[in-house]
């Protein structure tokens, strides 16, 4: 196995992560049912995302945390989410980039599932 290599190698960690989000009862419930995500509009952000905090590429501007606000997710969709990420890199991609973008996507949740946690406790 190789490392993530490309944006082309990121569309293909994407596109197949998202696949499998949307066999999860959880998670497809939030993007599929409460968001009625558009995939064709989501899938390009993510491919951007990606490559801008793996290559540095500047493709992606945006406020990620602020769509998560407002959506019905707790500790167990990040769990779920987390998990699949990481599951998704090892049967794909081997290498530095793909240890270290593992890291940055659990980092990132821990800090996304800390801020909800912490709206909603000012709140109630
Ligand atoms: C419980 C886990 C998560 C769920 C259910 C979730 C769900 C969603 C949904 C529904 C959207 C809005 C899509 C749309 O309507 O356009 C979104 C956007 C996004 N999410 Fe997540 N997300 C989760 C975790 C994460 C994590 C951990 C990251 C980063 C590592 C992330 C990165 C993003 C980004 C970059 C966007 C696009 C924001 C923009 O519009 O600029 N998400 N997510």
């Amino acid at each position: 196995m190789r490392d993530i290599e490309s944006k082309q190698d990121i569309q293909i960690m994407v596109d197949s992560f998202y696949d499998k989000v949307n066999k999860n009862e959880l998670l497809s419930y939030v993007f599929n049912d409460f968001s009625k995500v558009d995939w064709d509009v989501h899938l390009p952000k993510m491919y951007n995302f990606w490559n801008t905090l793996i290559f540095g590429k500047p493709d992606y501007k945006g406020n990620p945390f602020a769509s998560h606000v407002d959506l019905p997710i707790k500790e167990e969709h990040f769990q779920n989410w987390l998990a699949l990420f990481t599951e998704n890199m090892d049967e794909l991609f081997e290498g530095e980039i793909a240890e270290a973008t593992k890291q940055r996507a659990k980092s990132i949740a821990g800090i996304f599932q800390s801020k909800l946690a912490f709206m909603n406790n000012q709140n109630r």
